[in-house]
């Protein structure tokens, strides 16, 4: 098949079943712009070092901008003999600028070429990943800026603990956002460096100037190693560390809104643009956006270690499995930037219940380490001593079926002749939220500086 752009040395057609096993066109289709991008800047690049004629190169470069428009207009044509994205271009290429075109891949193969177009796509899936979480922190901060005084219940085991706020709450979430675009930015910034020019893998003897490449490609400099910088996916494997562990986040605030929407809890109503019914049961409103949040995280989670597992073993330098680096990071691509944008909706417009949440706040003896640290405060009492005596003063409330600012005085110096009449004070759910202000705490206080902080961060 001499049709073949490597057909020379081979006499007979592959099989069908290899043209198919072969073949990434299916899904590297969508490399097309960075194809072109990295093919514009090597032509020009070539023609600045002498190694391709002004005439060539300009032919080239005007024949990649008219493939660029007829992709841009009707798609990229799927041709498995043509096997990937690199080919379909240069054959493209080919029919429209005739011979020419076969002089672009001076100085280059497929492998620095599929390096450096993959690493553009993904520092680029970086930035909108980075949008996209910000678009959902916004979300977060301006719910938390309605409820910053409401009180709820903190819980550890998602058994009550103490009283938080709302707002304190939410904004627990901004912070694991912000932990997430430092990821992304983190890897971003390591990844730019660009691979073009390291050829097949030992470099090329043609004077090629690498820095002017990276340059035009917006890369900070080429990478160092032309055996690295053919097998490396680090880059690939950063970014889906990011998005799987933003996704975990994703995941945490998608099972809190299931759980507080819930009929035991009835912490929220989730809003009819971000529920759906049950097909039975006429009462039903279900959360299935964040379900399909918390089950998506999971393939994107499946998606970092599917490459993970693929690079593992392989020599230096390219190796055809590394073809299978695509499809994990497209799918955690595509999952992410949905998960971010329909769980920023849900925040939107999901209705929260303060009176329901407040309740519940109060309940299960939630301000018991108030009682503690009132003891500790006030009359002096060893913290460890007075944990037992609020221990006691649960149990006691725990007989009478009452909450521990129900108890009497009368009871309460029964249990410790230390307690008096101003322990009232810090017994209610409001008293022990805006005694915590602490650094980071959940005084409203305080969560009013953190929500100030985030808005100065999203430059709101
Ligand atoms: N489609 C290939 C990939 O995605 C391009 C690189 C092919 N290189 C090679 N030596 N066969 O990995």
């Amino acid at each position: 098949d001499t049709q073949r752009t490597w057909g020379g040395r081979f006499g007979t057609k592959p099989d069908e079943l290899m043209t198919r096993i072969n073949a990434s066109i299916g899904f590297d289709k969508r490399l097309w712009r960075e194809d072109i991008a990295a093919s514009k800047a090597h032509a020009a690049m070539l023609r600045d070092q002498g190694v391709l004629s002004e005439a060539d190169a300009a032919a080239i470069l005007e024949g990649l901008d008219q493939v660029a428009s007829e992709y841009e207009r009707d798609g990229v044509p799927e041709r498995v003999e043509l096997e990937d994205i690199h080919m379909t271009v240069e054959n493209r290429l080919g029919e429209l600028i005739g011979p020419a075109a076969g002089r672009l891949h001076t100085a280059r193969s497929r492998n620095d070429q599929v390096a450096t177009d993959f690493r553009l796509w993904v520092r680029n899936a970086c930035d909108e990943a980075v949008d996209a979480i910000r678009g959902l922190q916004r979300a977060l901060v301006e719910r938390a800026e309605e409820h910053a005084e409401a009180a709820m219940p903190g819980f550890t085991h998602l058994q009550v603990a103490q009283p938080v706020t709302l707002g304190h709450h939410l904004m627990a979430y901004f912070e694991m956002l912000r932990r997430d675009v430092s990821r992304l930015a983190d890897a971003r910034a390591r990844m730019n460096e660009s691979p073009l020019g390291a050829a097949a893998l030992a470099g090329t003897g043609f004077p090629i100037d690498r820095h002017a490449t990276a340059d035009a490609l917006g890369f900070e400099r080429p990478t160092a190693n032309s055996l690295d910088s053919v097998s490396d996916r680090d880059f690939a494997l950063d970014y889906l560390s990011a998005a799987a562990q933003c996704s975990l986040h994703l995941s945490r605030l998608a099972e809190e809104l299931i759980i507080w929407a819930s009929a035991p809890f009835g912490f929220v109503k989730l809003s009819d643009q971000f529920s759906t019914g049950s097909s039975i049961m006429p009462q039903k409103r279900n959360p299935d956006a964040a379900e399909l949040v918390r089950g998506h995280s999971g393939r994107i989670i499946g998606a970092f270690t599917s490459l993970m597992v693929t690079m593992k073993g392989l020599p230096l330098a390219y190796s055809k499995d590394m073809q299978d680096d695509k499809e994990p990071v497209f799918e955690a691509c595509d999952l992410l930037m949905l998960s971010l944008q329909a769980l920023a909706g849900m925040v939107e417009t999901v209705e929260f219940v303060p009176e329901r949440i407040r309740a519940a706040a109060a309940q299960g003896f939630s301000t018991a380490t108030d009682l503690a640290d009132w003891l500790v405060r006030e009359a002096d009492v060893p913290f460890r001593e007075a944990h037992h005596i609020t221990g006691s003063a649960v149990k006691s409330a725990e007989e009478r079926g009452c909450d521990l600012a129900d108890l009497s005085l009368d009871i309460l110096q029964q249990i410790d002749g230390r307690i008096d009449q101003r322990v009232f004070d810090v017994l209610s759910v409001d008293a022990s939220v805006r005694s915590r202000t602490s650094y980071g705490g959940t005084a409203p206080v305080r969560v009013r500086e953190q929500i100030a902080a985030a808005k100065e961060e999203l430059g709101l």
